[in-house]
C-alpha cells in the first residue's frame, strides 16, 4: 500500500464524518477493515473482557514502514484515498483516515507493525495526545491493540451492553467479515478462548459457520449477472426459515452491510414457498462498479446509497426466484393477517441443538378460553398460555435481544412537550439500542424513521407510534433512577405490552399456534424472566389424581 498522507481540507470536508466508535464491535469492524484492506490473508481477533479491556486484531497484510506510523493515528491521515476524485470510487474498506484517529481518542492504542521490506518494525503507544514510537521486533504485517475503551469517556461506557452481550457483537461483526472474504482465514479467541477458526474456505463452508452445517446443507446457490452487476451466494430452501432475519448477511462489494429493502427483495420470491413470519437464510454479495454505490453518506459506513437501486434490487429478486423455482408455491401461505402477519401454518424448525425446539410441532393448540386463554395439547398432558402475558414476554425477549430495524416507509414527526422531550434527549442512545430511531427535529419534535423490527412486524397497518413513545416517555420518568440496563428493559415490556395481542382478542387456531410455537422458540427458564407467568401445564397425572384414578 501506498503511503499515508493528510487528506487536503477540501477532500476531508467531503467526508460524512462522525462518532465512528460506539461499542466494541465497532473497534472490531474498524481494525478487520483495516486489515483486510491491507491485503491481509490472515487476520486474527482477540477479545476480552467484552471488547472493553482488550481488543485486538492483528494481520499478515503489508504493515506501515516506519515514516507512516505515526501518521495512522491522525484525523483525515489515509494511503486509500487522494483526491476528491477518488471519493467518487472506493475500491477499499476504509477511506476517511479517521477511525484511529477516533478509536485512540477513546481508548489506548499500541500498534506493532512491519512491511515486508523493512528489517526492524515499529511499535506505537498512545495514550491521550501522548503518542510514542519506537523501533521494535515485529513480524511482517501489522496488530493493533486497543486497551480500555471509554476509558475517559464513563458515560459512554453505560450505554454498553452486558460483556456477553458486547462479545456477542463483537462475534458478529467477525462473522459478517469472515463470510464477505471466505478466502481469508480468520479467527477469534473470546477471554483467551478460541471461538472462532476459520482457515480459507468456500463461501458454502463459511456459511455453515454462520447458520450451522445442517442449515447450509439446505442451502441453494445463486448466480445473477447483467453487465457490471453481478449477484452471488447461498440462500436457505423454503425448508428452512427462521422466526427472525438474524440469519441474513448482505455484503455489497465485499463490504457487510444491513439493508432493510435487500431483505424484503430477498423475500419476496419465498411468498407462498415460506411461511409468513419465517424468514429465509441468506449469504448474498452484490458486486458491482464502485463508481454505482455511495458509502460516504454514513460516518460509521452503516448505510450505502445506491445508485441503479432499482437493478439491484431486481437483480437479487431475479436471482432469487431463479433458485426457487423447483419448489411449489402454495397460495395460502402468502396472505398474512393482523396479529401476526407472520403466521406459520407448520412449525419449520431451523436445529439449534436446544432442548425445547424438540417439543415444538408436538405442542398442538387446541382452542381459545374466553378468547383470552390458549389450551393445548402436550405430550405430557395440556398448557395453559395467557395469550397476552405469552406475546408479551416473546417480544420482550425480540427487543432485548436488540439487533434489526425496519425503516418505515416514511418518516413520522412526533410533537412532545417539553418535558418529554427532555427526557428523550436525554436517553436517545436507550431507545436506539432498543432499535428506535429517533432523531430531533428542532424544537419539542422528534423524527422517527426506523422501529425495531418486532414491533414493526407484528402490525400491519401503520402503528400509532405517538402514544407508544407517550408510554414509554411515562415509564421512563418513572424510573429514571435506575441503571440503563434494568431502565431497557422496563422500556422493552413496557413496548411489549403495547405491541402484544390482549386478553380478548380472537385468534384463529394458526394463530394461537404460531403463538404457541414462538413461545417455545424463545422459552428457557434464564431467558424468560419477565412479568406474570405465562402458563401452566397440567399433567396426565394431575389429571388422573383428581378423577381419583391413582
Ligand atoms: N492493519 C493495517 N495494516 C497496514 N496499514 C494500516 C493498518 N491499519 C491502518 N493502516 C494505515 O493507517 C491508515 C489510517 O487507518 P484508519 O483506519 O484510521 O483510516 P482509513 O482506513 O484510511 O479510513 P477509515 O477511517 O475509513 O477507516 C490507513 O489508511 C492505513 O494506511
Ligand atoms: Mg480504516
Amino acid at each position: 500500500m501506498s503511503t499515508i498522507q493528510v487528506l487536503p481540507p477540501k477532500v476531508a470536508e467531503r467526508i460524512a464524518a462522525g462518532e465512528v466508535v460506539e461499542r466494541p464491535a465497532s473497534v472490531v469492524k474498524e481494525l478487520i477493515e483495516n486489515a483486510l484492506d491491507a491485503g491481509a490473508k490472515a487476520v486474527r481477533v482477540e477479545v476480552t473482557g467484552g471488547g472493553v479491556d482488550l481488543v485486538r486484531v492483528s494481520d499478515d497484510g503489508c504493515g506501515m514502514g516506519r515514516a507512516d506510523v505515526p501518521l495512522a493515528l491522525k484525523r483525515f491521515s489515509t494511503s486509500k484515498i487522494r483526491s476528491v476524485a477518488d471519493l467518487e470510487a472506493i475500491h477499499t474498506l476504509g477511506f476517511r483516515g479517521e477511525a484511529l484517529a477516533a478509536i485512540a481518542a477513546v481508548a489506548r492504542v499500541a500498534i506493532l507493525t512491519r512491511t515486508a521490506e523493512e528489517l526492524e518494525g515499529s511499535r506505537l503507544t498512545a495514550v491521550g495526545p501522548e503518542v510514542t514510537v519506537e523501533p521494535a521486533a515485529s513480524p511482517a504485517g501489522c496488530s493493533v491493540a486497543v486497551n480500555d475503551l471509554f476509558y475517559n469517556t464513563p458515560a459512554r461506557r453505560k450505554f454498553l451492553k452486558s460483556p456477553q452481550r458486547e462479545t456477542e457483537l463483537c462475534q458478529q461483526t467477525v462473522l459478517r467479515y469472515a463470510l464477505a472474504f471466505p478466502q481469508v482465514a480468520f479467527s477469534l479467541a473470546v477471554d483467551g478462548r478460541e471461538r472462532l477458526v476459520a482457515p480459507p474456505a468456500s463461501l458454502l463452508e463459511r456459511a455453515a459457520l454462520a447458520v450451522g452445517r445442517e442449515a447450509a446443507g439446505e442451502m441453494l446457490p445463486i448466480s445473477w449477472e447483467a453487465g457490471d452487476l453481478r449477484v452471488h451466494g447461498l440462500i436457505g430452501s423454503p425448508a428452512v426459515g427462521r422466526g427472525r432475519r438474524d440469519r441474513q448477511f448482505f455484503a455489497l462489494n465485499h463490504r457487510p452491510i444491513r439493508s432493510g429493502l435487500l431483505a424484503v427483495m430477498l423475500e419476496r420470491p419465498y411468498a407462498g414457498r415460506l411461511p409468513p413470519g419465517r424468514y429465509p437464510l441468506a449469504v448474498v454479495n452484490v458486486e458491482l462498479d464502485p463508481a454505482w454505490v455511495d458509502v460516504n453518506v454514513h460516518p460509521r459506513k452503516a448505510e450505502v446509497r445506491f445508485a441503479q437501486e432499482r437493478a439491484i434490487y431486481q437483480a437479487v429478486s431475479q436471482a432469487v426466484s431463479a433458485a426457487l423455482a423447483p419448489f411449489p408455491v402454495q397460495e395460502m401461505l402468502g396472505t398474512p393477517g393482523w396479529p401476526f402477519p407472520e403466521v406459520p401454518l407448520a412449525p419449520l424448525l431451523v436445529a439449534e441443538g436446544r432442548e425445547m425446539y424438540d417439543v415444538r410441532g408436538r405442542v398442538e393448540a387446541l382452542g381459545q378460553v374466553h378468547n383470552t386463554y390458549i389450551v393445548a395439547h402436550t405430550p405430557d398432558g395440556l398448557v395453559v398460555v395467557d395469550q397476552h402475558a405469552a406475546h408479551e414476554a416473546i417480544l420482550t425477549e425480540r427487543l432485548l435481544a436488540g439487533g434489526e430495524t425496519v425503516p418505515l416507509s416514511s418518516p413520522v414527526r412526533l410533537d412532545l412537550t417539553i418535558r418529554e422531550a427532555e427526557l428523550l434527549g436525554a436517553h436517545l442512545g436507550l431507545f436506539a439500542d432498543l432499535g428506535m430511531d429517533l432523531e430531533p427535529f428542532g424544537g419539542n419534535s422528534y423524527l422517527a424513521r426506523a422501529l425495531p423490527a418486532p414491533l414493526a412486524r407484528e402490525r400491519v397497518g401503520p402503528l400509532p407510534l405517538s402514544p407508544l413513545l407517550e408510554e414509554l416517555l411515562e415509564e421512563l420518568a418513572a424510573n429514571r433512577g435506575l441503571d440503563p440496563e434494568p431502565l431497557r428493559v422496563k422500556l422493552a415490556e413496557k413496548a411489549a405490552c403495547r405491541a402484544a395481542v390482549k386478553a380478548g382478542d380472537l385468534l384463529s387456531i394458526e394463530q394461537q399456534q404460531v403463538l404457541l410455537d414462538d413461545l417455545l422458540a424463545a422459552w428457557s427458564p434464564s431467558t424468560c424472566p419477565h412479568g406474570r407467568p405465562a402458563l401452566f401445564v397440567l399433567t396426565v397425572e394431575e389429571m388422573e389424581r383428581r378423577f381419583l384414578r391413582r
